[in-house]
């Protein structure tokens, strides 16, 4: 399948209920749950962009981390996208609420029963400049806790 294949829908869905955005490092996994986020073309290659902000404990992960994944639910997983969006993986092990199963190609793994898959290599990070952004775009969304970029190479899509 490509990257592209039917993404109108996917995002669609991932706009407006999430994915499981997954890191792991080490042993460490952790999931959360994400609705910003890019699937487009850079150097030749299709990435997914995605957007972390340093408080989240998948932070400390992904920052470790060689890869991610991003599942996305085209069916029902509201309960566990809201449980994964709303509680850190400090205090609960969110391997209890989703299952999560080994990638095709990456370290990372995803979460079982999504209907659509993005297995990422970390090629290029970043974090933004809050110097560079509008002053509406600040007020709105940040007290000095930027998010992190991680631009993901997809290697698999399925
Ligand atoms: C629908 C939805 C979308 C979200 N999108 C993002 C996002 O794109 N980036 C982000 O940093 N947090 C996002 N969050 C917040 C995290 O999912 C939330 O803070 C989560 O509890 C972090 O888990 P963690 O501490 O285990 O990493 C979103 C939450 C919801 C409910």
């Amino acid at each position: 399948m490509a990257f592209y294949d039917n993404l109108d829908t996917v995002m669609k869905h991932f706009i407006k209920k999430g994915g499981f955005l997954t890191a792991k490092a080490g042993e460490q996994v952790n999931t959360m749950t994400i609705s910003w986020g890019f699937v487009g073309f850079v150097w030749g290659r299709p990435h997914f962009i995605c957007f972390v902000r340093p408080q989240r404990h998948t932070y400390g992960i992904i920052e470790r981390a060689d890869s991610f994944t991003v599942s996305v639910p085209l069916g029902d997983m509201e309960n566990e996208l809201e449980i994964c969006g709303t509680k850190s993986g400090r205090d609960t092990d969110k391997s209890q609420v989703v299952r999560f199963i080994p990638a095709k190609s990456v370290e990372s793994p995803v979460v079982e029963g999504c209907g659509r898959y993005f297995e990422c290599r970390i090629n290029y990070k970043d974090v933004f400049d809050g110097e560079a952004l509008p002053d509406f775009i600040k007020t709105a969304n940040y007290k000095d806790d930027f998010h992190h970029m991680y631009f993901g190479e997809i290697v698999e899509a399925y």
